[in-house]
């Protein structure tokens, strides 16, 4: 069952609006929140983003956190998702439907949408690591926004799959960003290096989890720009999301990372981010 505009919906049947304009124009926001064993991780971390959202693209949200949590709940409820289940929640908010106009019409009432569909961890993945290819950075300005227009987001991942990689790390004039859908850590000598969070990378809620896994623990981390060079140079890579955890990159452009296998420090904060998902979830 999904979840549309109010209404309990079946998989196939029609229930957008031809001039939604999250549909016409990508106008809207979005969260994909991770379940496991039936319980949402980090939901108010995804909640204050997608208002954050919500405020950078002026749209004020009807909804309370607690109706959203609800409908969530719901969303869990009515997909018979259990204590057994690892499982995805999508959720969007477009701007609403009106008659197609580019400036935001007033008096528009945004459209939610959601579903949940069962999704396991990615275990293999995670212990063998993924190809990369570098692609420039051709989305726009506000990756801070997690927003419906993924466009960029599409091409850039076809463009590594089209050069028979898995995965595309971004750079902009040769300043390593993000990846198509998750953000990038480099180690180099002990020490984790990532993009600051500013308008040029989303700010991933793994992201932060893992800076903040990693400096409990005593490791040290650089939040600065670096160069390809600098990541051609690192001795292992990771990217982090909702859906990937902390997931290796063990070649880049057909060059191995490193060793070429996973590393100590990917294995390290792969257990820490373990340990630390169980105990959220256990509580
Ligand atoms: N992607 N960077 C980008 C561009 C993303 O789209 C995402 C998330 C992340 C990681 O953020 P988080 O750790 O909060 O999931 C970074 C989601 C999972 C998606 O679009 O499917």
């Amino acid at each position: 069952m999904l979840y549309v505009d109010g209404s309990w919906v079946e998989p196939g049947v029609a229930a957008v609006q031809p001039e939604d304009r999250g549909y016409n124009f990508g106008d809207g926001i979005y969260e994909v929140v991770r379940i496991y064993k039936g319980r949402m991780y980090q939901w108010d971390a995804h909640l204050t983003r997608l208002f954050r959202s919500a405020r950078e693209i002026k749209m004020e949200l009807p909804w309370s956190k607690e109706e959203l949590t609800d409908i969530a709940n719901q969303l869990m409820e009515k997909n018979g998702i259990s204590s057994n289940d690892d499982a995805n929640l999508y959720l969007q908010i477009s701007r609403g439907t009106a008659p197609r106009v580019h400036d935001i019409p007033e008096g528009i009432r945004p459209v939610i949408m959601g579903f949940v569909r069962r999704k396991e961890r990615p275990l293999a993945e995670m212990k063998k690591g993924l190809t990369a290819q570098l692609v420039p950075d051709i989305r726009w300005l506000r990756c801070d926004i997690k927003t419906l227009n993924l466009l960029g987001a599409v091409l850039v991942k076809q463009e590594a799959k089209d050069a028979g990689a898995q995965e595309s790390i971004l750079h902009r004039d040769g300043i390593i960003t993000e990846c198509s859908a998750s953000n990038l850590f480099a180690v180099k000598d002990g020490a984790l290096y990532t993009h600051p969070a500013n308008h040029l990378i989303l700010h991933g809620i793994t992201r932060q989890i893992v800076i903040e896994l990693a400096k409990k623990n005593g490791i040290a981390v650089h939040e600065e720009a670096f160069d390809i060079d600098f990541l051609k140079q690192a001795d292992e890579l990771f990217l982090t999301s909702t859906t990937a955890e902390v997931m290796p990159i063990v070649a880049v452009d057909g060059q191995a990372v490193g060793s070429g296998q996973v590393g100590p420090m990917v294995l390290k904060l792969q257990t820490l981010f373990e340990e630390h998902i169980n105990s959220e979830v256990l509580v």
